[in-house]
């Protein structure tokens, strides 16, 4: 196992009491894995990610990197990993070839051999044309990509990616994606954070599924909808929540519908046969008064859903 994490904990004391961000991970990731931590903010992905390289301290528990751990030995540990954190550290003040290259000689290369690693990088993120500009003057999507490059340029054999996408347009998305398979050919074990579903089934191999420090699920993306997922989840939103309770008995009943729960809004239906469900469930909520239906097909977002009866995203 490249990664080795074990009943992990990080408490945060702050003036209002103690924050569990950690409350007890358990991972392993093997080489050549691309693995995804899912889960809504706040849910301890960033301090887990922290703690793994070496930036912040665990409260107890523990975590290797290629079986070196990482509290006792964190220099040695470094050397095995890259690490790209949730904003960007770019340096400013430096050309993208130079935030490579200084990058390279601070692992220990001579300035022959970090100058081929840097042209060698740039070039395979198609980044050759830009090495003299400033990371400004670079689109958010290549500027990713310059932080994946620099992240990299020691050879580590693993790379952390906190959130590589947030606040990316969908073809810089599409793009980043391409890069992190890229990296799979050179055996590059990747571990990223994410609150993107489709992101987390489009790129790893397994998914921990995290909320409130603690890991929900953990499996492939097509295990984990098998699983959890099967439902087609259908929000009804209704104007006025009084008759919500009654409705709720009146869908439950309905043959198709594994279950339903009462939200803020309205209800939430659990169904696993479809077939002349929605004419049914769309007159009763009518009746009582519909402002919104939305039908989500099966998908990580429902089996988040069905693990914590909160949506994913906010
Ligand atoms: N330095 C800190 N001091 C106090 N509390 C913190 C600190 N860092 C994180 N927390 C709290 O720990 C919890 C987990 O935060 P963390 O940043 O790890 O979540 P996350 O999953 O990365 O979320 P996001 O999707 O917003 O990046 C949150 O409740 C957060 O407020
Ligand atoms: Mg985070």
């Amino acid at each position: 196992m490249i990664v080795e994490v074990a009943s992990l904990h990080k408490t945060y004391q702050t003036k209002t009491g103690a924050v569990a961000a950690v409350a007890g991970i358990d991972l392993e990731v093997p080489a050549g894995e691309i693995f995804g931590l899912l889960g809504p903010n706040g849910a301890g992905k960033t301090t887990t990610i922290s703690i793994c390289t070496t930036r912040a301290l665990p409260t107890s528990g523990s975590v290797r990197i290629a079986g070196v751990d990482v509290v006792r030995e964190p220099a040695r540990a470094r050397v095995h990993m890259g690490v790209v954190p949730q904003y960007n550290t770019l340096d400013r003040s430096l050309t993208v070839f130079e935030n490579v290259y200084f990058h390279c000689r601070y692992f220990g290369m001579n300035g022959a051999a970090a100058r081929a690693r840097s042209e060698a990088l740039l070039q395979q993120f198609h980044l050759q044309e830009r090495g003299k500009a400033l990371p400004t003057q670079l689109s958010g999507g290549m500027q990713q990509r310059v932080q994946i490059a620099r992240a990299i340029a020691h050879h580590p054999e693993v790379l952390f990616l906190d959130e590589p996408s947030a606040g990316l347009d969908p073809q810089s998305r599409i793009a980043m994606w391409e890069a992190v398979t890229s990296l799979r050919k050179e055996g590059i074990t990747v571990v990223l954070t994410t609150h993107y579903m489709e992101e987390a089934d489009a790129l790893c191999d397994r998914v921990a599924v995290v909320d409130q420090g603690r890991v929900l699920a953990l499996d492939t993306p097509a295990a984990l909808k098998q699983q959890h997922g099967v439902y087609t989840v259908l929000e009804l939103k209704l104007r006025d929540q009084v008759s919500a309770p009654a409705l709720l008995r009146e869908i439950a009943a309905l043959s198709g519908v594994a279950r339903a729960e009462l939200t803020g809004e309205g209800i939430r239906v659990f169904a696993d046969q479809l077939d002349g469900l929605l004419p049914l469930v769309v007159a009763a909520a009518r009746a009582a008064g519909l402002r919104d239906l939305r039908v989500q097909e099966p998908s990580l977002e429902t089996v988040f859903l069905q693990l914590t009866g909160r949506e994913l995203r906010d």
